[in-house]
């Protein structure tokens, strides 16, 4: 099969893990792929490692051969994929202006920077896209395709093409701080570390969102894993860009960073690994539920939710409340208090909820098991009660123990994703669907904030921002007005 990729000549500048990868990705679908770095014994060890990581995974490259700049006159595209900074991007792109034919596309690999300025250095923005690839491009499916504001339709046409002709999945976004994938999960991070400031532990964290959302990775061992450094630079990007206070680093990762702590590759980041791998630690904080005891599970509150079939003499009640509570929900607790757990991670609960009564929330993750955070929370009074410990092996569910804050964990990290979700798709940033698509072949979530959304509701999310920004005070929970507007049509 003749595909776009096929005979078309590739030049990839910068051999760091991304043009390495991109351009095995290339040689796969029969480009005539040219390799260059900063120097000729640059490139030559660069050529290396790709064959030695080729090697590797068993797989021959075949059409990757080292050059010097001048070869891009006889090439169709060139991707960029040097350092992440804007003087080297925009003075290697008037280099390959100066050397260039006049069909020749150029594609940056930026994770951060605007597409627009790299095509003004070009000198033809029209001819300039964005390809972000994914780390490790030889794995990750997703390519986001970059549209400058004077990138031509025919060029990104091409450049979307070009990334199914590599087997690959473009999705396109407008020239935004972040693009979509990076973005979204800007507040997946900020709240992880707002939680390790306001008194959760590290990995906690981890348990309470692998095991209510299913991430295959908790965002701080992935923030471990992918650099604090470069997670610090991302977010002051997004803070200088748009201006908004949300935006704003957390001080946790700022002296982590000044202290040389970080991540996985520094042996120190919100992690300690010559101490405890982050799996054993996240292990530690998961329990396992107790022998069952014979005891019956019902479902009651506005909330309500289908249990498990459970049988016993001694009933049990969750009541299920997401919403702020009311006086009748005070009431109704009360009225069967002894017997009774709150399952909502509204903060306000904390306000009101009655002495005997334990206080948790119940998850049915993507596996479809039940998974629940517990609140147990000394300094606030809340302690899990027999009958938490009781309803849990009842219902065979793990959980994890979190302090009485606002969303708890699980909830108040995925709210603040598809809040920010919402915004990318109300500024035109993305559509729906390919916002949806990056996260799930971008991060490996089993859905999209979309899904998650159509799932639980526009106003249970609006009203669980409010809820939040209510008792935090913080513009970070400022829910997007298409948040509203869906919220309260969906009520119409
Ligand atoms: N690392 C990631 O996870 C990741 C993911 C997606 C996108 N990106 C982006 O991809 C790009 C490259 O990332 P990386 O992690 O491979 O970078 P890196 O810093 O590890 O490697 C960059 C390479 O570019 C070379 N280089 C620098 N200036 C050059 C020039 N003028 N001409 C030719 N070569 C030059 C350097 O010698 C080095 O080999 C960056 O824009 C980055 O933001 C990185």
């Amino acid at each position: 099969m003749i595909t776009e990729a096929m005979g078309l000549r590739v030049m990839i500048a910068g051999l760091g893990p991304m043009g390495r990868g991109i351009a095995r990705v290339f040689a796969r679908a029969h480009a005539e792929v040219d390799v260059v770095d900063i120097s000729p014994e640059f490139t030559e060890a660069g050529l290396e490692k790709i064959r030695a990581e080729a090697e590797a995974d068993r797989e021959p490259v075949v059409g990757v051969s080292a050059a010097e700049l001048a070869a891009v006159a006889t090439a169709d595209l060139f991707i960029d994929a040097v350092a992440e900074r804007m003087d080297s991007k925009c003075d290697l792109l008037a280099q390959v202006a100066r050397l260039a034919g006049p069909e020749l596309i150029v594609a940056s690999n930026t994770s951060s920077l605007s597409i627009g300025e790299l095509g003004q250095a070009f000198g033809d923005p029209s001819r300039v896209v964005g390809m972000h690839f994914f780390n490790p491009p030889t794995k990750m499916r997703l390519v986001e395709v970059i549209a400058g504001g004077r990138t031509s339709g025919k060029v990104l046409a091409r450049a979307r093409r070009l990334v199914d002709a590599l087997g690959k999945t473009p999705v396109v976004c407008r020239d935004s701080p972040n693009f979509i994938v990076n973005r979204i999960c800007r507040p997946l991070y900020y709240e992880a570390q707002l939680l390790l400031t306001q008194g959760v532990a590290v990995p906690v964290v981890d348990a309470a969102v692998s095991g209510a959302l299913g991430h295959p990775m908790g965002p701080l061992t992935l923030l471990d894993f992918t650099g604090l450094h470069t997670h610090l630079g991302s977010s002051e990007t997004a803070l200088r860009e748009f201006g908004d206070p949300r935006y704003r680093p957390i001080p946790v990762v700022r002296s982590l960073v000044r202290a040389g702590m970080t991540g996985r590759a520094a042996g120190r980041g919100f992690y300690d690994y010559a101490a405890e791998k982050p799996r054993q630690a996240i292990d530690k904080a998961v329990q396992a539920p107790a022998e069952a005891t014979g005891m019956r599970v019902v479902a009651a509150g506005p909330d309500a939710v289908q249990l498990p079939e459970t049988s016993g003499s001694e009933t049990l009640t969750l009541y299920s409340c997401h919403r702020p509570p009311t006086e009748f929900d005070v009431a109704a607790v009360a009225a069967l208090s002894g017997r009774v757990v709150v399952d909502s991670a509204d903060g306000h609960w904390l306000d009101v909820l009655p002495a005997e009564a334990g206080w948790l929330r119940l998850h049915r993750s993507p596996r479809d098991e039940l998974f629940a955070e517990v609140v147990h929370d000394e300094l606030a009074g809340i302690r899990p009660t027999p009958t938490v410990t009781a309803m849990l092996a009842a219902l065979r569910a793990t959980s994890v123990e979190v302090l009485a804050l606002p969303g708890l964990v699980a909830e108040r990290l995925a709210y603040c994703m598809i809040n920010e979700a919402c915004a990318v798709v109300e500024e035109g940033t993305a559509s729906r669907a390919d916002v949806d698509t990056a996260l799930t072949l971008g991060m490996n979530h089993p859905q999209g904030p979309f899904e998650l959304l159509e799932s639980v509701g526009a106003a249970e999310v609006y009203t669980s921002l409010r809820s939040m920004a209510e008792l935090m005070g913080d513009p970070r929970y400022r829910p997007a007005q298409l948040l509203r507007r869906q919220s309260l049509g969906a009520a119409r």
